[in-house]
């Protein structure tokens, strides 16, 4: 998977080279996706390609290309990548190079386009899987987290300071209420109703996220876009990480101590079921 786009050419990412006035390189001032791509296919990719219109549009970039150019950008890429296998596909748009450095930035860039493919490689999704540890931090990003920005240092030191403490994931806490991971939507489970906090400015809406809702809706399991206190996340039957590039991986401990019994719950391996039978319908289709 060494083939990426850069700026209207395919090149191996070996060669592909920006210069260093570029504005994602200097202030991280640019905005991106992950889509996922299954069996040589991209996954949501309008729901990806709507967010990172309005992404775009929360920085004052105008979108470079049209639905049609991303959509024939992304095919080729994944063909000359991929075949038919699983791989997540990385796309960033920057402001562009500048002429010196300068905070200001004007409005006659030309943006800088860049998407690559990797490989997937995802947490084990078996009913005994022993399951994801995370922890509670502080957020310490900015308010506008619904923005898919680069620039992500609280959220690499956060992720970090998960790893550190032997955990997967951080979930972080903003005046007394858990928003969500640091790459990832918050869910949990408690007497049977599934609970995720409702879209706003200070976290992402996840893809993953929007189609586990669409098929708790479905399938009639009862799911609400509600707070969840920091206290609610603690006393939590199940706690669930959604993300692109991690599904839906079920936490069974947090903060050192187990989540219900310990173990992936009976909602997480339902909701999972449905996840990938949904998968294997988009795919064939
Ligand atoms: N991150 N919240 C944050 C802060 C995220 O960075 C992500 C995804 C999500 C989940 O969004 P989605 O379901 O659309 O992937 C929520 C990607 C995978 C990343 O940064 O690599």
């Amino acid at each position: 998977m060494d083939q990426v786009y850069l700026n209207g050419t395919y090149t191996p990412l070996s060669e592909a080279c920006v210069p260093v006035l570029d504005r994602g390189f200097l202030f991280g001032d640019g905005v991106y996706e992950v889509i996922p791509v299954y069996s040589g296919k991209p996954f949501r990719v309008d729901q990806h390609l709507d967010r990172l219109e309005r992404s775009l549009e929360g920085i004052r970039i105008a979108n470079p290309m049209s639905r049609e150019q991303w959509h024939r950008v992304i095919d080729e890429l994944i063909e000359r990548n991929t075949g038919d296998q699983d791989a997540a596909l990385y796309l960033q748009i920057t402001r562009g190079v500048m002429p010196r450095r300068d905070h200001g930035f004007g409005d006659d860039l030309e943006p800088t386009v860049l998407l690559t493919c990797q490989p997937m490689h995802y947490p084990s999704q078996a009913a005994d899987t022993p399951g994801g540890r995370a922890i509670t931090l502080e957020d310490s990003r900015w308010q506008d987290c619904h923005i898919k920005s680069i620039n992500l240092l609280p959220n690499v030191l956060l992720r970090q300071q998960a790893l550190d403490a032997g955990a997967d994931e951080a979930i972080l806490i903003r005046d007394g209420r858990a928003i969500e991971g640091s790459a990832s939507n918050l869910f949990i489970v408690k007497d049977e109703v599934i609970k995720t906090p409702p879209r706003q400015r200070c976290m992402l809406g996840g893809i993953t996220r929007d189609l586990i809702l669409e098929l708790c809706a479905d399938n009639h399991l009862l799911a609400r876009e509600i707070d969840i206190s920091e206290d609610e996340l603690h006393d939590a039957d199940e706690i669930w990480m959604t993300s692109s590039t991690r599904e839906i991986l079920p936490i069974t401990v947090l903060n050192q101590h187990k989540v219900g019994r310990g173990e992936t719950g009976a909602l997480w391996r339902e909701v999972i079921r449905l996840y990938q039978e949904y998968k294997q319908q988009v795919m064939r289709s």
